[in-house]
C-alpha cells in the first residue's frame, strides 16, 4: 500500500473512518472525504492520522460538480488516485411502498448509482495511465437478503451492483478492478437509537453469532485493494457473519 493514494468517500465516522484507518496504517496516502460534520471530521482525521498520512477533502461526493472538484483537488495534491472505495451514504429512510415518493428513491439512486459514476468517471483517466486501479464498493447484503420496508435503499444498492458489474467488464482490460464489500448490519453512530428488541432480534440471525465490526469490513475492502488481487473482478464479498448462507 506504500505511496498509494486512495479515496474513501464518507471516511469521517461509521464504516468508512475504519477503512480510512487501516489504509492509513498499511502506508498509504488517504483521501478523507465528507460534506457536512467539519467537527466530526476534524476528530477523525486526527485519529487517522495517528495512524498515517491522511487529509480531509469537503465536497459533496453525490453531486457531479462535488465529484469533479474532489477528485482534482485530491490529485493536485497527492496526483492521480489509484484506489477509490465507495462508501459515502446519504440518510436512509425505512417507508412502506405507499409512502415512498419519487424524491426518496432519486436520492437513493443518486448515492448508490449516479455518485459512483460520476468518481469512476474522474478517476478512471488516471487508473487507465497507470495500467492499474483499485475500485471499492460498500454495497449491503440487502440486495441479496432482502429487507423490508426498505425498497428505495435496496433498489439503489441493487442498481450499484449492476452499474459494479458493468464497469468491472468494461476496465477489465486496463488493470483496473472493480469489486463490492457487502457488509451486513454492522452497528455504527447513526444505530446508536435503535432499539435494543430489534438488535437482539437480527443478532440471533448471524450464524458466527456476534455482531460485525467496522474492522471486519475495512478487512474486506483492505483485501480486494491488495496489488495480490489482480486477478478478482466484478466480485461481491458478504461481510456478515453468514447470513447470506440462507
Ligand atoms: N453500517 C451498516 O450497518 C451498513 C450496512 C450495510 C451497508 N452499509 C453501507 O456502508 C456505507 C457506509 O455506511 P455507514 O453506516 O458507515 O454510514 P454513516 O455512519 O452514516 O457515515 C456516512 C459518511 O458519509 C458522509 N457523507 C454523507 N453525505 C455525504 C455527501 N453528500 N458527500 C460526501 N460524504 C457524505 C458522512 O459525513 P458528513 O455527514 O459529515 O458528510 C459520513 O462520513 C454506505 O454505503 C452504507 O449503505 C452500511
Amino acid at each position: 500500500m506504500k505511496d498509494r493514494i486512495v479515496l474513501i468517500t464518507g471516511a469521517t465516522r461509521g464504516l468508512g473512518i475504519a477503512i480510512a484507518e487501516l489504509f492509513a496504517q498499511a502506508g498509504a496516502r488517504v483521501a478523507m472525504n465528507y460534506a457536512h460534520d467539519d467537527t466530526a471530521a476534524k476528530k477523525a482525521k486526527e485519529q487517522v492520522s495517528a495512524c498515517g498520512t491522511a487529509e480531509l477533502f469537503k465536497a459533496d461526493a453525490l453531486s457531479e460538480n462535488g465529484v469533479d472538484a474532489l477528485v482534482e483537488d485530491v490529485t493536485d495534491r497527492w496526483g492521480a488516485i489509484d484506489t477509490l472505495v465507495l462508501n459515502a451514504t446519504p440518510a436512509q429512510y425505512e417507508k412502506s411502498i405507499e409512502d415512498y415518493s419519487e424524491a426518496d428513491f432519486a436520492s437513493m439512486f443518486r448515492a448508490f448509482v449516479m455518485s459512483p459514476h460520476y468518481l469512476t468517471r474522474a478517476v478512471t483517466p488516471g487508473m487507465k495511465a497507470k495500467q492499474f486501479g483499485r475500485i471499492i464498493h460498500v454495497t449491503s447484503e440487502v440486495f441479496q437478503c432482502a429487507s423490508s420496508p426498505f425498497s428505495a435503499y435496496v433498489a439503489g444498492k441493487g442498481g450499484q451492483m449492476g452499474y459494479l458489474r458493468s464497469t468491472a467488464m468494461e476496465l477489465a482490460s486496463f488493470g483496473i478492478t472493480v469489486n463490492a464489500v457487502a457488509p451486513g448490519w454492522i452497528p455504527v453512530e447513526r444505530h446508536e437509537s435503535v432499539a435494543p428488541e430489534q438488535k437482539e432480534k437480527y443478532l440471533e440471525t448471524i450464524p458466527l453469532g456476534r455482531w460485525g465490526t467496522r474492522e471486519d469490513v475495512a478487512h474486506a475492502v483492505r483485501f480486494f485493494a491488495d496489488q495480490d488481487a489482480g486477478f478478482l473482478t466484478g466480485q461481491s464479498l458478504s461481510v456478515n457473519g453468514g447470513r447470506t448462507l440462507f
